[in-house]
């Protein structure tokens, strides 16, 4: 037997539907703030991620050469992509443009718990304005969004990478700015004046050392947040892997998730010189799916497979089955058949484990009538009705 790759999933019908109910709760809520779903290829000229999303994501990239010669990588993300697409083919468009994505994204990464080689994200961007209000309405998304999957724990993470620059200054070294990014102790002893305002997130001693006027847009931000009645903790700490991030930054964790808890990430951002336009002032942020599912309580109501079955008593009556399954289809009846012959008891356990209200049986007597057999499986009530009355019968 061949097992599927190391990190990939298979999704079973129950998991699928959830899935697919969360995919579902997620575009409702972009909808309800007036973002346009968009969709991109799901491999790329490798250049495009190579150029800027940073040397962590890089190294993870899945990349192969196409038969022309041309390297390509499978995307490990989207902001790249939506990017490259707006300045192809939505420039001439008004600005702000307000998008949203679905897509699967590829790392060559250590699998664990939250953590796949493929994984499922939503995503959105704001292009042409990262303003504090830009931020504000995405972060009051990304809250809606959260709530709209049932996940109930979280917390969100605000900072600003020139908040942190001017803390650092000339220590801004990728050792540092890692270190930062881990929490990690052993910043104490290369930043033994500053470590612990940043690793505590100290707002007022930050304040002190780097000035109101760099905090500025924090400032705004999250005074229209406190409006929005969007909570959240000061994090001076987020650097984000990806290297074209430059302004606000932001993440959200669900702590029931442990080691891999980011459930969202982002901030403002310019692509724009990787994608041939100077200045693109822009802002976005993605959820890992999979981790928002496994964060949030199990949702594993599965809905009904069909409204009705229909099964053939006899080989015979397996073409009037499939014709008349047909004509309930056509109706917008959901509709299943059996594709042999069963015996009626057979058929109704069949109708009930697929969570159907009515069965349609056909035997050798509805067959030689132009008839079928109905029986609603709540009142257990069986009518005889013909053929050409069905979808009235069942409406
Ligand atoms: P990111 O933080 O690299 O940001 O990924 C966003 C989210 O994807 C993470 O918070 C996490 O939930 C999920 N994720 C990342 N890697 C994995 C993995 N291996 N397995 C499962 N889930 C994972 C970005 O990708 C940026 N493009 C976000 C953005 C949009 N910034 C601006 N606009």
């Amino acid at each position: 037997m061949i097992s599927k790759p190391r990190g990939t999933r298979d999704f079973l019908p129950d998991e699928k539907e959830e899935r697919v109910r969360t995919y579902g709760a997620l575009r409702e809520t972009a909808k309800l703030f007036g973002y346009r779903e968009v969709e991109t290829p799901t491999f790329e000229l490798a250049e495009l991620f190579i150029a800027r999303s940073g040397p962590e994501v890089v190294d993870q990239m899945y990349t192969f050469e196409d038969r022309g010669g041309r390297l390509l990588a499978l995307r490990p993300e989207l902001t790249a992509s939506v990017a490259r697409m707006y300045s192809a083919e939505m420039r001439s468009i008004p600005k702000p443009l307000k998008l949203f994505y679905f897509g699967n994204c590829y790392r060559y990464e250590r699998p664990q718990k939250g953590r796949y080689r493929e994984f499922a994200q939503f995503g959105a961007e704001v292009i042409g304005n990262d303003s504090p209000a830009a931020n504000a309405d995405l972060i009051g998304m990304a809250f809606r969004n959260i709530a709209a999957v049932g996940l109930d724990e979280y917390v969100f993470r605000i900072g600003d990478l020139r908040v942190l620059r001017a803390i650092l200054g000339d220590d801004a070294t990728p050792e540092v700015m890692r270190l930062i990014d881990k929490k990690d102790p052993g910043l104490k002893a290369v930043l033994p004046d500053r470590a612990d305002a940043i690793l505590d997130s100290r707002i007022d001693e930050v304040r002190s050392i780097v000035g109101d006027d760099v905090m500025a847009e924090y400032d705004e931000l999250t005074g229209i947040l406190d409006a929005m009645d969007v909570n959240y903790e000061f994090d001076v700490g987020i650097a984000r892997g990806l290297d074209y991030y430059n302004g606000i930054v932001f993440e959200a964790d669900a702590p029931a998730l442990g080691a891999e808890k980011q459930v969202c990430g982002g901030g403002s951002y310019d692509l724009g010189g990787v994608v041939g336009i100077e200045g693109l002032k822009a802002t976005g942020f993605a959820m890992g799916i999979d981790r928002l599912i496994l964060a949030r309580e199990k949702d594993d109501a599965v809905g009904p497979i069909a409204n009705v079955y229909i099964a053939a008593l006899d080989d015979a009556a397996i073409p009037v089955a499939l014709s008349v399954g047909q004509r309930l289809r056509t109706a917008g009846i959901p509709t299943d058949i059996g594709l042999g012959s069963a015996r009626p008891n057979k058929a109704i356990k069949a109708a009930l484990d697929r969570g159907c209200s009515s069965v349609i049986l056909i035997g050798e007597d509805e067959l030689a009538a132009n008839t079928v057999t109905v029986k609603d499986l709540a009142t257990k009530e069986q009518t005889t009705v013909p053929v050409d009355s069905i979808v009235d019968n069942l409406s």
